[in-house]
């Protein structure tokens, strides 16, 4: 037995009042619903952190809130409805959380089932203080019948596995269920549908040779339900193939979307947008066309081959002989062409992607484009693209005609050549092929040319969907920023920032951006960076939220090393503000809430008059619940700026970074953010990047930086000083005011 029950048995049966365990609902039953939570996740080695549930602060939160709040920190987590027998026989290797009905919720450390009995504990109790035992009856009165389950993550889950054509297969093999069940309708249909064959074969023999009306009266009811049943079957296998696709397809779209949401910020900067969509998007549409469409009703074809080609050579040798003999010829002919074929069609789609990556840039860009006038240039390369995509199709398409041309003569003579051999045979040898049976033979062959030529074609497929994988694969199977997105510790922040020897080199860059830099600060410090541009100030900060990660020396937070801590964990901790900021289609407090959980309106206006945004949003005909559109062009550059300064405090970040980001304003909106920067330091660090150095004078300490080393830390009255090249910059920037004081 394990520890957690052991406990339990040692402390006996006590059955006590359950008045004792529960508490009456509101605010003490969620809290005390959640400290059990967050004891059993405890048991698991993980810390849970009240940001992260998404359930507004007054609400009991339900079972599903709570189980998305245990994933979010990399749990397996299920809640379940468990009747009290199968409590009672719970495998018990760590505590359950029980939900009781009065919102708050225990922890069920021990069971035993001959006795009936469940050990709970608490977690407002000590953790010395023994479980209590409770029977069914004493348990029917507080518990809901709702368990938390939980456990940490066994395997790598899927999610983490390199994407590829096996990871594809896996997908497709995980619905194996439901492709039993089209298989099989596949088997029952080929059969219903070589029946009527058959029955004709008969009317003609029979019926129409020995004039037996009965039989006739038979074989039309025989006709009529297998058409019936033919029709639901059909019916049934294209449902299916519906649901296993639609299956497969949305599995497919979350994966790709989800690892390219992983994909670290640098990709992203060195990869255009368009190249991105071409390798993954369009791949992976085209590998979803080929499973949930191809692949699906090829192999349905091949069932009725296996089903078909017994009966034919049942029905005349010979004469089978010459059809798969046309049909494979036709195979061939594909199979042939499928090489030259596959490069045409690759020129064609490369000069789509090319295309469609001028569209998307000429859109992005299209402000520039309009105001530089580049219009005529822009229609220029688009008509260069277009020009080239389409002739390579009209070079694909004259290649596919070619085997189309060959082919249709054969398939002219296994229909038509094959009667007329057939009659021979009838003539020649009366006693092999009936009048009825040359029909039927007919009507069957006809169907086996199509699933061979479709399985030639579907090799062909099979490639192209190789190299759409390979494509999206090299996308894809980037390193992530974080090969485990749970790992890392989760402190509490205080704010003190340092870095030692800290180098950092950008991928294919020839100089450092950042050599050797030492520095380090207190909680709550406002500090200034400075530096001409290029000087390394935005890659101090990329630094600080872990965006570039290949970094050598040691940056910590509070003493941690930056590299320990879980990088959602310390992205949410901080707040940033850029120099341009998107902002969402959605109201303002949407925007300024971001969608983090556990926050309400109050906190968007508090945070708004912290960023002295308030005062333009109220002013707002609709308030806080004014839709802002794509690119805001209802806002101006100063509020767009205030509301993404409110949105990096609406959490209460321990540590704000603003980079550069009042350098684009006017001054005027300038100096609204600047009085208010005092008011928003209270109680974070805030780090400031700014070039124009009068906004910093107030600042704790700045930090000169210049060719990616630190040049010197202090505040600007020691700095103006003794540091030249801050003395340079400060000369350079205030110019106007030496002058006037020289003119005085
Ligand atoms: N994403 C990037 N890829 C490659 N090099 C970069 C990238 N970002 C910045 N750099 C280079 O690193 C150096 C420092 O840049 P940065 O920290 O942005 O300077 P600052 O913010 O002081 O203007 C510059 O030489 C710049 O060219
Ligand atoms: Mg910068």
């Amino acid at each position: 037995m394990d520890a957690v029950s052991h406990e339990g048995q040692q402390a006996g049966i006590r059955p006590v009042d359950p008045s004792q365990v529960s508490t009456p609902g509101g605010a003490v039953a969620i809290q005390i619903r959640l400290m059990a939570i967050a004891a059993a996740a405890r048991f698991h080695g993980v810390e849970l952190e009240r940001n992260d549930l998404r359930c507004p602060t007054d609400e009991i939160p339900s079972p599903a809130a709570l189980t998305d709040w245990l994933r979010s920190s990399g749990l397996w987590a299920k809640a379940v409805n468990l009747p009290w027998k199968p409590l009672t026989g719970l495998d018990l290797t760590a505590p359950v959380v029980l939900l009781l009905t009065d919102g708050s919720a225990v922890l069920l450390v021990a069971n035993d089932k001959k006795r009936g009995l469940v050990w709970i504990r608490h977690s407002r109790l000590a953790p010395a203080d023994p479980p209590v035992a409770l029977d069914e009856t004493q348990m029917s009165r507080i518990w809901s019948g709702q368990a938390i389950l939980m456990r940490a993550k066994r395997t790598a889950a899927s999610e983490d596995a390199p994407f590829s054509l096996a990871w594809v297969a896996e997908l497709v093999w995980m619905e194996r269920h439901a492709m039993r069940d089209v298989g099989l309708a596949s088997i029952v249909l080929s059969i219903l549908t070589v029946l009527p064959a058959l029955m004709v074969m008969t009317v003609i023999d029979q019926v129409v040779t020995h004039q037996s009306l009965s039989t006739l009266v038979l074989i039309s009811l025989l006709i009529g339900t297998a058409m019936l049943s033919e029709t639901l079957l059909g019916y049934a296998r294209r449902q299916l193939i519906l649901v296993v696709g639609a299956r497969v397809d949305a599995k497919l779209n979350l994966h790709v979307f989800q690892r390219l949401l992983r994909l670290p910020l640098d990709y992203f900067e060195h990869n255009q947008a368009g190249y991105i969509w071409s390798m993954t998007g369009l791949q992976i549409t085209k590998i979803r066309e080929f499973l949930t469409g191809k692949l699906l009703t090829t192999m349905l074809d091949l069932v009725t081959l296996i089903v078909l080609l017994p009966i034919l050579f049942f029905l005349q040798p010979v004469l089978s002989w010459m059809v798969l003999l046309c049909a494979g010829l036709i195979a061939g002919i594909i199979v042939a062409f499928m090489k030259p074929m596959s490069r045409r069609v690759k020129r064609f789609i490369d000069a789509e992607t090319a295309k469609s990556s001028v569209m998307v840039e000429t859109l992005h860009g299209i402000r520039t484009v309009k105001s530089l006038a580049l219009e005529p240039q822009q229609k220029d390369r688009w008509d260069a693209r277009a020009a080239e995509a389409t002739q390579a199709k009209v070079a694909a398409g004259r290649l596919a005609n070619l085997p189309q041309m060959i082919i249709n003569p054969i398939e002219g003579f296994m229909q038509r050549g094959v009667l007329l051999v057939g009659a021979y045979i009838a003539l020649t040898d009366p006693g092999t092929v009936a009048v009825g049976g040359l029909v039927a033979f007919m009507m069957l062959s006809a169907r086996v040319a199509q699933p061979l030529a479709s399985l030639a074609k579907l090799m062909e497929d099979i490639g192209e969907v190789r190299t759409a994988t390979a494509l999206a694969a090299s996308v894809l199977n980037q390193r992530p920023e974080s090969a485990d997105p749970a790992a890392g510790i989760r402190p509490r922040f205080q704010g003190a920032i340092s870095f030692r020897k800290v180098a950092y080199s950008y991928p294919n860059a020839t100089a450092p951006a950042l050599d050797q830099i030492s520095f380090g600060i207190a909680p709550g410090t406002v500090l200034g960076v400075v530096g001409r541009s290029g000087s390394g100030k935005s890659t101090v900060t990329r630094l600080l939220q872990g965006i570039s990660r290949d970094y050598k020396g040691i940056v910590s937070i509070d003493g941690i090393d930056l590299r320990d801590i879980n990088l959602a964990h310390l992205r949410r901790n901080l707040g940033v503000v850029l120099q341009e900021n998107f902002l969402f289609r959605g109201t303002i407090s949407d925007n300024i809430l971001a969608g983090r959980p556990g926050l309400t309106l109050s906190d968007a206006v508090r945070a708004a008059r912290l960023a002295g945004a308030a005062e333009f949003i109220e002013r707002l005909p609709n308030g806080y619940e004014t839709m802002i559109e794509e690119g805001s062009p209802n806002l101006s550059g100063g509020q767009r700026q205030r509301l993404a300064i409110a949105r990096a405090l609406v959490h209460d970040p321990r540590i704000l970074i603003l980079d550069e980001a009042t350098s684009a304003l006017d001054p005027e909106s300038e100096a609204l953010v600047n009085a208010n920067l005092a008011q928003m330091a209270r109680g974070r660090t805030m780090v400031i990047v700014s070039h124009r150095l009068s906004s910093l004078t107030d600042c704790d300490a700045i930090l000169v930086l210049d060719q990616g080393r630190v040049l010197d830390v202090g505040p600007h009255s020691e700095l103006i000083t003794r540091c030249p090249t801050y003395q340079q910059l400060w000369h350079q920037q205030n110019r106007h005011m030496l002058t006037a004081q020289q003119g005085v």
